[in-house]
């Protein structure tokens, strides 16, 4: 595929070096004095002040499979700080598509920023007034809708022949594959126009995918198909008001686990609308895909998670699936917010666990005692039982995000991981089949990282079986993209 130019390509920042190199505007005074913080991991949490013009990137290891081609399609928060005020959480930067192509060997690496509301009203304001999960809006903003607080920052999916960037509390934004040029907000009912859509659905074998929409207590399940048309949307209350982020399912169940982060006081912040409450336990909620009206409720200890893979179920209907948990959900609280200004508060490390859901008796939690965040499998097994869990791993003590990739067998209980090492920052990695291959996990793992030392992003693919041998090839890109969270791979 290839991608028509974008504008701006001079004011692209890469760190530090790059400021140092460009003419000195307000913006990037405003980005340098950030900069300037330190270097090192900052530069994850730091400001791209322009689209990035497709450039190719340099082949600095090994070779690139045969048989792999396709796009790499990132999200993620990229456009923090602005002179009259920044964000001031991690998850409330303006969402920048990153696209990694490969064709003939060869690496391509283009971003463009979502056209958002928010994004053109806090660029007109100079300063970002939009607010969102845990910035406070500023003066002058003016929020009609969900939408206008959107950086449509989390993650990306297909519908069709497009993307959609997705956030949590508003409309997915349409965006071209090619271009990445944003088309909008989309509209799947106009009685049902700015309504919560997660960034985490989850995929039926033929591409529909059932998604869950949150305000509070009350919840809708969309069923919309692959093209992107609205199939279904049905409301449902909630047992309580936790705090959503992911969901999972089996061939019969939608499964969500309601955490003890639950909404209390009312605020524009949900962040400051949220409380933790250990002593109500994480229950989970399992709706009946058939019958959404049908639930049953089970009940474990206290945890937090962001993260879950897919789910399966045994014919006497018992419920299995992974899940990355912490004791607390400091990481949105504390370390979210702490890094936005240049320091590190040791954070409890997410751990692998399975949960096992039986359809009589108690539900057990089970952790890996592995370090494990962005879990991923083989999409190919779907709603069936999977043997492989590919997961970021390995945190630093003294630094937030993780350095490693690791892949749990769970036939064998074995943990294989591959270290970059201090001085790269590893971002959610994803598996893609190699063609015509049906045995599962038989293809690549691809995924990026922050070079730290170099200062640049690079591109990282691995064989998914062996994946503590290392890449088979790396790249690196002529900049530094600050870390992004969710993505998808699509195949050529
Ligand atoms: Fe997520």
């Amino acid at each position: 595929m290839t991608l028509s130019p974008l504008p701006d390509r001079r004011r692209v920042l890469a760190g530090a070096a790059a400021l140092a190199a460009l003419p000195l505007t307000p913006e990037l005074a405003s980005a340098a004095a950030a900069a300037a913080v330190a270097a090192d991991w900052r530069i994850a949490f730091g400001d791209l002040e322009a689209d990035v013009a497709p450039q190719a990137m340099t082949l600095v290891h090994g070779k690139a499979p045969a048989g792999l081609a396709g796009t790499l399609y990132r999200n993620g928060g990229a456009k923090f700080r602005r002179p009259g005020g920044d964000a001031t959480h991690w998850f409330d930067g303006d969402g920048l598509i990153r696209a990694f192509t490969l064709a003939d060997g060869k690496a391509t690496l283009a971003a463009r920023f979502i056209d958002t509301p928010k994004r053109r009203a806090d660029t007109a304001a100079r300063a970002v007034i939009s607010g969102g999960f845990g910035t406070l809006p500023g003066p002058g903003a003016h929020i009609g809708s969900p939408d206008d607080v959107s950086g449509a920052n989390i993650s990306v999916i297909r519908r069709g022949d497009r993307l959609w960037a997705l956030w949590e509390a508003g409309s997915p934004f349409a965006i071209d594959r090619t271009s990445l040029a944003t088309i909008g907000p989309v509209t799947l009912r106009e009685d049902l126009a700015h309504m919560p859509f997660l960034a985490h659905p989850r995929f039926e074998p033929d591409g529909r995918i059932w998604n869950l929409g949150q305000v509070g207590d009350r919840a809708v399940i969309w069923q919309v198909e692959a093209s992107g048309t609205l199939q279904a949307v049905t409301p449902i209350q909630l047992p309580r008001a936790s705090y959503i982020h992911d969901f999972t399912m089996t061939d019969r169940h939608l499964v969500i686990v309601l955490q003890p982060w639950v909404y209390e006081t009312p605020s524009l912040v949900p962040l400051q609308s949220l409380k933790w409450r250990p002593a109500l336990g994480t229950q989970v909620l399992i709706l009946d895909k058939a019958d959404l009206s049908a639930r049953r409720i089970v009940e474990l200890p206290s945890f937090f998670a962001f993260h879950m893979t897919g789910a399966s179920e045994t014919p006497d209907g018992e419920i299995r699936f992974d899940i990355c948990t912490t004791p607390t959900p400091d990481f949105a609280t504390r370390t979210a917010v702490e890094v936005m200004k240049g320091t590190y508060p040791p954070t409890p490390v997410p751990e692998l666990a399975l949960l096992t859901i039986p359809r009589a008796g108690s539900p057990r939690l089970e952790s890996t005692g592995v370090a494990a965040e962005f879990p991923r499998t083989d999409n190919r097994v779907g709603t069936g039982p999977h043997r492989y869990t590919l997961h970021a791993t390995g945190q630093s003590p003294d630094r937030p995000l993780f350095r490693g990739v690791g892949v749990h067998d769970w036939k064998t209980q074995t943990a294989a991981a591959f270290d970059f090492g201090p001085d790269h920052l590893v971002e959610e990695m994803v598996f893609t089949p190699r063609p015509g291959a049906t045995e599962e996990f038989d293809g690549w793992i691809i995924g990026p990282t922050l070079n730290l030392r170099a200062g640049r992003s690079e591109l990282h693919v691995f064989d998914a079986r062996r994946v503590a041998d290392g890449p088979v090839a790396s790249w690196q890109a002529g900049l530094a993209i600050p870390a992004g969270l969710h993505g998808m791979f699509w195949r050529a």
